[in-house]
């Protein structure tokens, strides 16, 4: 069975038949209402969204399935094991997706499943949005995409991880412009450390402007992760991120006379990774990859379903 745990697991081809799937779902929908139908799908999330469960539950209906919302803190994963609750669920429903706090925890989702199982994100992963993201830049560059350089400035985490995964599997140049330290060590994983190490499509500055005046497209994400973010024990902690990572902030100086288009993956956070004006300012494609995670979503599905052997 082939799960969606990292995007280590799927080769380029694969990759590139879930964008194009996606780009065709994207751009016909009436011929794909019936892909799915009758199918479940359980969506676990143990942390908070919104394009994740949204867009997940959107691709499901618009494909003829369902998509079911399981709040982890509701639901008896707390209370019993993982492996057990999964096995229950996956003689259910047809496809699993989960949002969890710890890879450790998807692992075991994926060991005491039946069927297939999405990480819908995690410490150290997000597979689902680099799709999204590649899919976004494919529709804003003139050109091959190969020949298109990424930029991503902040701290390394689970989206940069995918981002170094999924540039590396497809030949795309995509520089890391962040500090030497990543957050607090929990996103670190040793196959991307290899990749930034030794690709020669992946590599890693702390020179942030000049990385950002060589840009196709700038990308930023969150300095602190969202449960971090909001807990008040982690005030001076994160008074202490916000003021280093100010350099590393996308405002009017950083991007002054670039032609880069500027992306997040949501939630924004104003004023700390990104200044207002640049959600809004017209190189700002934010909103269009958003929009794109239900695009991508599909094309994702299409392969899991259709396409990786599973059923
Ligand atoms: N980018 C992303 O995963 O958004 P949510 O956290 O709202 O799902």
């Amino acid at each position: 069975m082939r799960h969606v745990a990292n995007l280590k697991d799927l080769s380029a081809t694969d990759i590139q038949d879930i964008l194009a799937k996606a780009a065709e779902i994207k751009e016909s929908p009436g011929d794909f209402r019936s892909m799915l139908a009758h199918e479940s799908l359980a969506m676990i999330f143990q942390k908070t969204s919104t394009r994740t469960r949204v867009s997940f539950e959107v691709a499901m209906t618009e494909l003829g399935g369902h998509g079911i919302y399981v709040d982890w803190a509701s639901s008896n994963f707390v209370l019993s094991g993982i492996e057990y609750e999964t096995e229950y669920l996956s003689r259910n429903v047809s496809c699993i997706m989960a949002r969890l706090l710890h890879h450790s925890d998807l692992l075991k989702i994926i060991s005491g499943s039946q069927v297939p199982v999405i990480n819908g994100c995690c410490e150290k992963f997000h597979p689902c949005q680099a799709l999204t993201d590649i899919l976004t830049m494919q529709e804003n560059y003139e050109g091959d995409i190969k020949d298109a350089h990424l930029v991503f400035v902040g701290v390394q985490n689970n989206v940069s991880n995918s981002l170094s995964l999924i540039c590396d599997k497809l030949d795309i140049q995509l520089t890391l412009a962040t500090p030497e330290q990543d957050d607090n060590g929990e996103s670190q994983d040793a196959d991307v450390r290899e990749i930034i190490k030794t690709s020669t499509h992946v590599n890693h500055t702390t020179d942030v402007k000049a990385a950002v005046q060589d840009a196709d497209f700038v990308y930023t994400d969150t300095w602190i992760d969202m449960q971090y973010f909001i807990n008040p024990d982690n005030a001076e902690e994160n008074e202490a991120t916000l003021k280093k990572m100010l350099p590393y902030q996308i405002n009017k100086d950083l991007v002054e006379g670039s032609i880069c288009k500027i992306m997040h993956d949501m939630p924004i956070h104003d004023n700390y990774e990104i200044t207002p004006e640049m959600v809004r300012d017209p190189r700002s494609i934010i909103f269009a990859q958003a929009a794109n995670r239900l695009h991508a979503q599909k094309g994702l599905l299409w392969w899991v379903y259709h396409e990786a052997g599973n059923l």
